[in-house]
């Protein structure tokens, strides 16, 4: 039995730099994948860029660059990025590869077999900035129902049967309910598909960036089928077939015992929880895989926009949170905290650097760096710096919290795993205050302040490890601190306590207050 896992987040188009919306999506998908490999799990988490259609070759053609040049140049960016926020990707695919420029080519050829494609005139509405076709009846007020401006299109067009789907779609989203969450996204698509499928424009000939459709190279293959395909191009798809199967495609896609998982943002559920699933049939490839939506960032309240001015650049953000005095690698962990911790995963959030704050104060500073730093500065001092006596009379009281841990994250409530964190870390707390080791201390009441100390910093530990995902750098470090399994974390570790007479670290901050 395998315990492999995919994941994947959107490929991000290269018109332009990334911005909060990327590093959120990213900075999700990475720590379901920490969180995976802490439970030893195989994984394979994949990230990359959307590089052909006309929104990018009008970007490309805006600056006066080649598209392939434009497109190595943005694409890098979105490779530094992942580089900055301490992404664990495993690799980064980007749709100007051979690799997927392969993929795609044997796909078409393989859906032109099963019957799936045939060649027609498209007549429609088209946003640019969607990438999108949108049926007459689609358009408010001129415009696509995202608000991208619209443009009449009367071209040549290869055709995809999509409307041959529908049935197979819905038995597909009632045998599987976990296919699309949360489940208001899944209804959503459940009442778009009902409503009746049209076939679907695949091919472009009014420009030219893109992947040429075979034999006929007037056309380019339509952006969304391209990049779809990307998930499975990473995994080898171009060099698999029944005599020589691709490992990669085998592990992840087929005999993945953990079904792959897209992470997207709610504006393209359409395109994953329809589009991709339909090519797949019509491709004769397994539909392993299930789709989370999460929700859209506003800024201070406020849609978030180019022509408003007020787009997050998530290097900005990195740069503020280290003017407080913090290491770059403490910045990115309060960065990806927030985003992780202040919203629901699922739902919409507001960013703003108040709120940002506030939280990071109260949960990280205030409430577990406290803890650690009283916890451990006593034991430093008061116990020749080792873990005193006291395992037989420690009891943590974890358990539920542990417990509403794991499922919060199987269910991908991120926000609801690390606040049982949280609540655990207040409970200890409010014990140790209780307790007031200190005063235990100055009453020579020297194995009852053993006990307390003995079983704090055991809790101490079980909130490190489960930290681990989301601020790997800190939680890291607090167990250097403790000095214990420096190789190869992971969630094993919950169940070996600490144990007497360890040798602790001299203790440092690890969470430094953020002073407004
Ligand atoms: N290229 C397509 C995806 C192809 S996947 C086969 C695309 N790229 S994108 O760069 O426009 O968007 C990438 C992701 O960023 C999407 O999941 C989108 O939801 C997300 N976000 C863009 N703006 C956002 C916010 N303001 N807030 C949160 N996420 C947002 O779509």
């Amino acid at each position: 039995m395998t315990n492999n896992f995919f994941i994947t987040s959107p490929i991000y188009y290269v018109n332009d730099v990334p911005h909060i919306g990327h590093a959120y999506t990213s900075i999700a998908c990475d720590t379901i994948a920490r969180f995976h490999r802490l439970k030893n799990h195989q994984v394979f988490f994949l990230t990359g860029t959307d590089e052909h259609g006309q929104k990018v070759e009008k970007s490309a053609t805006n600056q006066q660059k080649n598209p392939q040049q434009f497109c190595d140049e943005v694409s890098q960016k979105f490779r530094d990025l992942a580089n900055l926020l301490n992404l664990s990707n495993d690799d980064f695919i980007r749709t100007t590869e051979a690799r997927h420029q392969k993929t795609v080519a044997k796909i078409w050829e393989i859906l032109e077999k099963n019957g799936y494609i045939y060649k027609d005139i498209y007549e429609g509405w088209y946003a640019v900035r969607d990438e999108a076709f949108y049926n007459a009846d689609e358009i408010v007020d001129g415009k696509a129902p995202t608000g991208a401006e619209v443009s009449w299109h009367r071209e040549e067009s290869y055709f995809f049967r999509l409307s041959a789907f529908q049935d197979k779609l819905l038995a597909l989203y009632e045998a599987v309910p976990d296919f699309i969450r949360p489940v208001s996204r899944y209804n959503e698509v459940v009442n778009f598909v009902k409503s009746g499928l049209k076939d679907l424009s695949i091919s472009r000939t009014s420009f030219t960036w893109g992947i040429k459709v075979p034999n006929d190279e007037k056309h380019v293959v339509y952006v969304w089928l391209d990049a779809l395909f990307n998930y499975i191009s990473a995994l080898d798809f171009a060099n698999n077939s029944s005599e020589n199967p691709a490992q990669l495609f085998q592990n992840f896609w087929n005999n993945a015992s953990n079904s792959p998982l897209h992470i997207v943002g709610k504006d393209i559920v359409r395109f994953h929880a329809v589009y991709w699933p339909a090519f797949l049939m019509a491709s004769n490839i397994n539909v392993p895989f299930g789709v989370f939506a999460h929700g859209w960032w506003t800024n201070e309240g406020q849609k978030i926009s180019k022509s408003v001015g007020n787009v997050i650049d998530p290097i900005k953000e990195i740069e503020w949170l280290k003017s407080f005095n913090l290491s770059h690698e403490t910045a990115i962990d309060y960065f990806r905290y927030f985003l992780m911790r202040e919203v629901p995963f699922g739902n919409d959030g507001d960013y703003s650097r108040t709120h940002l704050i506030a939280r990071l104060n109260s949960e990280l500073v205030n409430n577990i760096g406290n803890l650690t730093q009283r916890c451990l500065t006593m034991i430093y001092k008061n116990c020749e710096g080792k873990i005193p006596d006291g395992e037989e009379h420690s009891q943590t009281h974890i358990e539920p919290f542990i417990e509403n841990y794991f499922l919060a994250i199987d269910n991908l409530a991120i926000d609801k795993a690390i606040q049982s964190i949280i609540e655990f870390s207040d409970f200890v707390n409010k014990k140790f205050n209780d307790l007031a080791p200190w005063n235990l201390k100055k009453q020579g009441k020297i194995a009852e302040m053993n006990i307390c100390l003995h079983e704090t910093a055991e809790s101490i530990r079980l909130i490190a490890i489960l930290l681990l995902p989301f601020v790997p750098h800190c939680a890291n470090k607090i167990l250097d601190l403790l000095n214990i399994y420096n190789n190869h974390r992971n969630f094993n570790f919950i169940t070996k306590k600490i144990i007497a007479g360890q040798n602790i670290l001299e203790p440092v901050a690890i969470f430094p207050r953020l002073n407004s």
